[in-house]
């Protein structure tokens, strides 16, 4: 799938979150105790800040012009005591060459961008595969309940609304986002929509963008078996980024698991 169209939007689309994610991961990195390696890098949202903490952070990412916008923030953040090293690669058949990494991470759903089960697994195996013995490999992905996947509505669901501040020169903007699902109970997959409208200061609505995402969601039990079959162990499942446990109602699958040591 295609992210570039998405980099000049990105961003302005996660300043709706609450930030609880991108505060979980920014623990974790900085508590990792050794390098650090971000799957799904994107702009750089957590990468930046933790590499500005001290943390190393390596940030793989398929699109160029993710990383492009990665590499303009980083340059406007540093210094970068840490260190962010920026590298354009394909999740499911990642090889570095190292295998010393303490964690690895696959924030913000990213893993189900690859779109088979064959193709999950392989980034799981490979994002795995660099951890040294005993190291963490984090990520997290949407728990799809019955009332996500089976809401096949057209209706747009409302994400929020964001702003750009104004400058000197420019005026501040606003902008509602929003977003169609189309889930598919047979292939497990969501094509979506993603719609950007600006509000102009007289109230008018004008459409600025329409992104598509597909992706594979994910049962429970299919992440445990991916994970035992490359014997990897999962540590924890949580329901949320504050450690709240899994249940079946749960918004989010929050999975900490480790290489063995
Ligand atoms: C939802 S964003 C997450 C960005 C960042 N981790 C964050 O939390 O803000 C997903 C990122 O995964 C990247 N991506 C999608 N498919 C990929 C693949 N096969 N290999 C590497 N990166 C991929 C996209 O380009 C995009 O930047």
């Amino acid at each position: 799938m295609n992210y570039s169209e998405w980099a000049d939007w990105y961003d302005l689309f996660y300043s709706t979150e609450s930030g609880e994610e991108a505060a979980f991961y920014l623990e974790e990195t900085l508590s990792a105790g050794g390098p650090v390696l971000e799957i799904g890098v994107g702009t750089g949202r957590i990468a930046i800040p933790a590499a500005k903490q001290g943390a190393e952070v390596f940030g793989v990412d398929s699109s160029p012009e993710m990383l492009a916008v990665a590499a303009s923030k980083a340059k406007a953040a540093a210094p970068l005591p840490g260190g962010l090293t920026l590298i354009r690669a394909d999740m499911r058949t990642l090889q570095l060459g190292r295998t010393d990494f303490a964690l690895v991470t696959i924030p913000a759903r990213t893993l189900l961008l690859a779109t088979s089960y064959e193709e999950q697994q392989a980034t799981l195996c490979c994002a795995a595969r660099h951890l040294r013995p005993g190291g963490r490999l984090i990520f997290n992905i949407f728990n799809p309940t019955p009332e996500l996947i089976f809401d096949n509505s057209p209706e747009p669901v409302e994400i929020g609304e964001a702003a750009i501040a104004g400058t000197e020169t420019e005026h501040g903007r606003r902008f509602r986002l929003s977003a169609v699902n189309r889930f598919d109970a047979e292939t497990q997959i969501n094509d979506a929509t993603h719609v950007v409208e600006e509000i102009g200061r007289d109230g008018v609505s004008i459409e600025r963008a329409r992104l598509n995402v597909r992706l594979r969601y994910l049962f429970p039990h299919e992440v445990f078996s991916m994970l035992e079959e490359i014997e990897v162990q999962v540590d924890a499942l949580s329901g949320w980024f504050d450690g709240s446990p899994f249940d079946e109602e749960s918004e989010e699958m929050v999975f900490v698991a480790s290489r063995p040591g």
